[in-house]
């Protein structure tokens, strides 16, 4: 008998800009901030937000339906995600980045009006870079940057390596982190030149000038500083083409020394793209955003790998369900 169907799902996913909403408010007011700091009740939250004790509760019946939060008793506690994530002034508060995208939420509801009348630029969002601007946006990305380039440096031995070149590097997490894992490695940060001046700030907060340098350009376009052992790309693949992104693997292989190896960390779609969801969202991201991006599959950036003359070319999972990682050797 065939499996009887309704309309559950559909309503849900009809409705699913309630979630981020709920998020997004429950950042606003530092809910689970007030939570952590001990206001376990819905009486002690409205003392410390101010809110009605009707918006209280309708908040709290959200966070506990969304598993924000969690009864222990008559107590309200955090979920362990957003205890460790969500509470402000703690060392892997990630809240910048969690409210980095809400900007974009009326893009998103113009989706259609984009795709019946487009109008995109090779690099999108990244045209009108201010300074300003690039010290926002990686105070975002550094909230989940530097956790992210933690993980690379506990997956990836680069112990008998001495020089990373680092392509849109960003807040430098990647860079830095290797520094400070690999005794003998140096690093060169490449991204826009609004970027490194940001780039720069994350370097000295770190202490490692002596040994992280930043190069501003574009890296569609132009051959990269050589001889390097190592080139990381990390979390920008789904903002350009599939030509874009082959033709950056190309150059990269051309700046490595023979033996040298590429990690292409990003969002990538499994081969019959029937997920993960997250990939396929940053890939129409780049319709919202301006540019000419998509999501890539794994089975695709295998391609550009080999394209370029990469062998040993494997796709791995970095953070399983969200992104993952193609490494390949220069023979
Ligand atoms: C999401 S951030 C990732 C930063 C860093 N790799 C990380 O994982 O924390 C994407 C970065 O790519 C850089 N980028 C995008 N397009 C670029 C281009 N054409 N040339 C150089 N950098 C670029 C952006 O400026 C930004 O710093």
């Amino acid at each position: 008998m065939a499996d009887r169907i309704d309309t559950t799902r559909l309503q849900e996913m009809a409705r699913a800009y309630t979630a981020s909403a709920v998020l997004y408010t429950a950042l606003d007011v530092g809910l689970f901030s007030q939570v952590s700091a001990g206001c376990r009740t819905e009486e002690a939250l409205v003392a410390a937000t101010g809110l009605r004790s009707v918006d209280v509760d309708r908040l709290v019946s959200c966070a506990l339906s969304l598993r924000l939060l969690d009864w222990e008793g008559d107590e309200l506690h955090n979920a362990p995600d957003v205890e460790a994530y969500l509470v402000q002034g703690k060392d892997r508060y990630a809240g910048p980045w969690m409210m980095f995208t809400r900007p974009d939420v009326s893009g998103w509801f113009q989706m259609t009006e984009k795709m019946r009348a487009p109008a995109s630029t090779k690099l999108g969002m990244y045209d009108e870079l201010t300074v300003e601007s690039a010290r926002k946006y990686h105070q975002a990305t550094s909230s989940i940057g530097f956790g992210a380039a933690r993980r690379f440096v506990r997956s990836v031995d680069l112990s008998s390596r001495k020089h990373l070149l680092d392509l849109g590097g960003g807040s430098g997490a990647y860079s830095i982190t290797c520094v400070e894992q690999f005794d003998g490695l140096s690093a060169t940060v490449l991204d826009l030149p609004p970027v490194v001046v940001a780039t720069q700030e994350y370097i000295k907060d770190a202490g490692v000038e002596d040994r992280v340098r930043t190069v501003g350009a574009d890296f569609t376009e132009g051959e990269f500083p050589s001889p390097v052992d190592v080139v990381v790309m990390a979390s920008n693949l789904p903002i350009y083409n599939a030509e874009v992104i082959a033709g950056v693997v190309a150059r990269a292989f051309r700046a490595l020394e023979p033996g040298g190896e590429m990690h292409l960390i990003g969002e990538m779609l499994d081969n019959d793209r029937r997920g993960p969801v997250d990939a396929a969202m940053w890939g129409m991201n780049e319709l919202v955003c301006g540019s000419e991006g998509r999501a890539h599959t794994r089975g695709e950036c295998e391609g550009y790998f080999s394209s370029a003359g990469f062998v040993d070319v494997e796709v791995t999972d970095f953070v399983a369900g969200t992104l993952a990682r193609c490494v390949g050797k220069k023979p």
